[in-house]
């Protein structure tokens, strides 16, 4: 990598802002602002139980991903069909473009939207459409990743896999999500090999709340290629020596972790040691409509409070495009491009 030219603190977060990266842990349906939400329940006939989008703002407060978890679901209710997927999604892509984001691999799951009669065909058609446009009118690619409900059965995630076959052409991977505690990633073992035997990229959420060994068994039992957060894999030696020697990527979401009370503050965020480890780790926003901010807030919050800098900020866009799933050389092309910015950045 070039040799970065120093940057000072007060040109740093125009620096994170600018920088061209890859958002790699977005779930679409966390995406949804208040103000989307009430609009698209007026267009379906339907109530958001919140006085105003400042009432509903003033409900985001969680103590743990569960309660985010309830809240997030009550959300979802208001998706209806084939064009507020659209909506919603092409809302984020816009964002993402604003903050520079060059490519995007957003999470999804059907299994919340078929629970209340939406067809996995409405909602993967909607979304896909919005991917298109993403890259033919802002020049993000974008890409989908459809995540089974871990606090749900096989069966059902098994259901959820045989919809989506007919759209495995607009599929990049399958993940893992929903409530982590007491749902270990071997409950869906099956289920993942059936996926990779598709031709499927593979991730799944561990170690959130949950222990490293969710993060051991993602690894050795689902087969992931990513760990989605990842963070308490720092308590374990031994996982942090494989996940640096194996260059297992980690989607670490700040903001979320902030949110959700996995760490107390901002300025005890673990991010700088992953780096200082040598792991791979990324930086996304998660659930931006619910956790303050979307990707550039996650990058500028997280440097000011962990003191990190320009060399940090390089590193963690390049593992963004490395961790991606975009094939060799549409990688290349993206890291030519940030080391020209870092290059010309005054
Ligand atoms: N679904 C949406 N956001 C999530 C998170 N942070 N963890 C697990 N599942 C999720
Ligand atoms: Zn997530």
């Amino acid at each position: 990598m070039t040799l970065l030219k120093p940057v000072s603190a007060e040109r740093l977060p125009d620096l994170l802002k600018r920088m061209p990266k890859a958002e790699l842990h977005m779930h679409i349906e966390g995406s949804l602002e208040p103000e989307l939400m009430f609009a698209l329940a007026a267009r379906n006939g339907l109530s958001v139980p919140y006085a105003d989008v400042q009432a509903l703002r003033r409900a985001y407060v969680f103590g743990n991903l569960q309660e985010f978890l309830d809240v997030y679901h009550e959300g979802t209710l208001v998706l209806c069909t084939e064009q507020d997927f659209y909506d919603m999604a092409w809302a984020y892509l816009q964002r993402a473009a604003a903050d520079h984001v060059l490519h995007t691999e957003i999470f999804f799951d059907t299994q919340t939207h078929t629970g209340h009669g939406v067809s996995a065909d409405v909602v993967i058609n909607g979304l896909h459409r919005a991917c298109l446009d993403a890259q033919g009118q802002l020049g993000v690619s974008a890409s989908l990743i459809l995540c089974f409900l871990r606090h749900l059965s096989e069966a059902e995630a098994f259901e959820a896999l045989e919809q989506a076959t007919p759209h495995l052409d607009k599929l990049v991977g399958v993940g893992l999500a929903s409530s982590e505690l007491g749902h270990p990633p071997e409950k869906f073992t099956r289920v993942f090999a059936n996926a990779r035997v598709l031709g499927l990229h593979l991730v799944a959420h561990a170690g959130e709340e949950g222990p490293p060994a969710y993060i051991w068994s993602a690894l050795d039992a689902l087969k992931v290629e990513r760990i989605d957060h990842g963070v308490q894999a720092m308590k374990d030696p031994a996982l942090v020596e494989r996940l640096a020697k194996d260059q297992i990527p980690l989607t670490v979401c700040p903001l979320s972790n902030l949110k959700l009370r996995v760490f107390p503050t901002l300025a005890t965020h673990n991010l700088g040691q992953m780096l200082d480890a040598g792991l791979v780790a990324t930086v996304n926003s998660d659930d931006p409509a619910y956790f303050g901010g979307y990707i550039n807030e996650n990058f500028t919050q997280t440097f000011a409070a962990l003191q990190l800098g320009a060399q940090h900020g390089y590193q963690l866009a390049s593992n963004s495009f490395e961790a991606s799933f975009i094939d060799k050389t549409a990688k290349l092309a993206l890291q030519h491009r940030l080391d020209e910015f870092f290059e010309t950045f005054e």
